[in-house]
């Protein structure tokens, strides 16, 4: 989704910084937006020297920057006595402080022109659970709180906060999870139809350019986080009945 929103955004102009472990899908991805201004920076997101560095370093050869992006973001699915301890430390590490530190590397910039706009990729999975995703809901649970604690204190500085919380869309992300997806997994997070990369980065941007804080792509997706706050009880008991088709009873 990130190469997605790159690609909306070199298209209106926009001077990119991408960050992301890999240098040679960074690489890719700039030599495909050839034409614009795009900086790129090796860096894990979960290290917060490294954040703070690329930050400095970005912001030297481009100037301060004016809206954030957080979403680079890693997924695993299965039992929750199947994942090791390791997993749910990684998951939180990326996806949750990862978030927090670009978001504190970036505040001093937004703070010193007076404004600024952080837009945090969570996930429906962040507002309601799921079963399977013991170790990532969580962490996107803990990016919805975070988002909402700082869109109110953050507001009086004129930097305004996006959270957004797509349901399943095609991705490298999704492809690395589905051979070993539980079918309780699958009966439940394909109620949803699937969107692509394409759809959810068009609806972050259009949210983003209504000014909307709470952006959810796709009319099911919304549909069905609408229905799990306001009847939770009913969007429960839908979950339960799925389930119940197809569980295979704990592990022996
Ligand atoms: N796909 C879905 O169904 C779905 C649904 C809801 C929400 N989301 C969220 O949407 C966001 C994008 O997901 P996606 O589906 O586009 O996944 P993706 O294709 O796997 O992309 C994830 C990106 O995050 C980067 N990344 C991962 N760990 C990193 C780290 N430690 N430091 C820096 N960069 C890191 C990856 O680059 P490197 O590997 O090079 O570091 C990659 O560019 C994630 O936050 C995800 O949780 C996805």
């Amino acid at each position: 989704m990130g190469r997605k929103l790159a690609e909306i955004l070199a298209r209106r102009g926009a001077n990119l910084c991408l960050l992301a472990r890999d240098r040679a899908k960074l690489e890719q991805v700039r030599a495909e937006l050839a034409g614009s201004r795009v900086e790129t920076s090796v860096c894990d997101v979960s290290d917060p020297a490294a954040v703070e560095a690329a930050f400095q370093d970005l912001a030297s050869r481009t100037g301060a920057p004016e809206v954030l992006i957080n979403c680079a973001g890693v997924l695993t699915e299965g039992l929750f006595e199947d994942q090791a301890l390791e997993e749910f430390h990684r998951l939180m590490n990326i996806n949750y402080f990862g978030t927090l530190y670009c978001i504190r590397a970036a505040l001093p910039f937004f703070q010193a022109k007076g404004g600024g706009r952080i837009v945090n990729i969570a996930s429906s999975g962040g507002l309601l659970g799921a079963f399977g995703y013991a170790a990532y809901c969580p962490s996107k649970f803990a990016v919805v709180g975070l988002t909402e604690v700082l869109r109110a204190e953050l507001k009086p500085q004129n930097i305004i906060l996006h959270l957004v919380c797509p349901g399943e869309f095609n991705s490298p992300m999704v492809e690395g999870i589905t051979e070993g997806r539980t079918p309780e997994n699958q009966a439940v997070v394909h109620t949803i139809p699937v969107l692509s990369a394409d759809e959810v980065a068009r609806a972050v941007i259009a949210g983003v350019e209504k000014g909307q804080y709470l952006i959810i792509p796709g009319l099911m997706t919304k549909l069905t986080i609408g229905l799990g706050r306001t009847l939770p009880f009913v969007g429960r008991a839908m979950v339960d009945a799925k389930i119940g088709k197809c569980y295979r009873g704990p592990k022996k």
